[in-house]
């Protein structure tokens, strides 16, 4: 876990707030997320240079994109882990980049956040992990709580592994973990970095039919960066590539076949 994580989840969490779990979301005509000429550079290496974005209000975006190319800095960004050099981000409306710790947190109680390292607990058992935000941020009872974890867990095939400890379950099943964590709270808009990584094409396929269940169900904004193009086919309504500091491509997985550029060509032929 790296310590810029460890820093923001606790604040995450703690940002959360008492909230109904009724799925309360409601449809709003402004965009969940808008992203306008972000900049992002570490020291001489410029990452992003000029990104513009809009998610809609229960609209899933796929991000795909090679290594390196700032997929999770953006995702970063957003929850303001990262601050960019220049550049706006509006979260439902409201601008993010100048606001103070209280502010960001406030905005921060919408966002479930997934990190491509899972960043669980290393000393909470899975059962806690997942009941950490509920305990914290809920008036629920023990049993309610427990049955709310379990409900989770069984929603990302973990039902039988609640007693174990992070370090004794595998990096897919970390990430499970950290998706039922993250969806604990019911966000209005869900980051999810790389969810199916290192999981075989079954649970992969269960983990992209539960995004889309949620996406109905609670009519969410989704972020999921993957480089997995049969899953952004399935989950995602618009497919975004980065490359080399911009967004190379936005529109439909139709779109990015038909696309004649080269780079788009080339990362389509070589993922399919
Ligand atoms: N805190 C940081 N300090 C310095 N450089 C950073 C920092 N965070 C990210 N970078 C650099 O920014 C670039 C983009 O990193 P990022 O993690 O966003 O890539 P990515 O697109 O998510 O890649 P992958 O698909 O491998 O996860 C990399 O070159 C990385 O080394
Ligand atoms: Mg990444």
């Amino acid at each position: 876990m790296m310590p810029a994580e460890q820093q923001v989840l606790p604040v995450l969490e703690e940002s959360a707030g008492t909230r109904t779990m009724a799925g309360s979301s409601k449809r709003s005509d402004t965009p969940a997320v808008v992203l306008g000429g972000l900049h992002k550079s570490f020291g001489s290496q410029v990452v992003l240079d000029g990104i513009a974005l809009t998610v809609q209000s229960g609209e899933t975006l796929a991000m795909l994109g090679r290594s390196g190319t700032g997929k999770s800095v953006l995702l970063k960004l957003i929850i303001g882990l990262e601050k960019p050099d220049s550049g706006s981000i509006h979260v439902h409306g409201q601008e993010i980049t100048r606001l103070d710790l209280e502010a960001l947190n406030a905005i921060r109680k919408k966002m479930g956040f997934l990190f491509q390292h899972a960043a669980l607990y290393d000393s909470l058992s899975v059962e806690q992990n997942i009941a950490f935000p509920l305990r914290r941020h809920t008036k629920m009872t023990d049993s309610e709580c427990t049955d709310r974890v379990k409900q989770l867990l069984a929603s990302v095939g973990m039902e039988s592994d609640l007693k174990k400890m992070p370090s004794d379950i595998s990096g897919g099943m970390q990430k499970r973990v950290g998706l039922a964590r993250a969806l604990a709270l019911e966000p209005d808009i869900l980051l999810l970095d790389e969810p199916t990584a290192g999981l075989d094409p079954i649970t992969s396929g269960e983990i992209d039919e539960l995004i889309l269940k949620l996406q109905e169900e609670h009519d969410m904004a989704s972020i999921v960066v993957t480089h997995d193009l049969q899953s952004a086919k399935t989950i995602a309504d618009r497919i975004t590539l980065l490359h080399e500091g911009h967004v190379l491509i936005d529109g439909s997985f139709e779109d990015l076949e038909k696309s004649d550029n080269e780079f788009v060509s080339e990362f389509m032929k070589r993922d399919s």
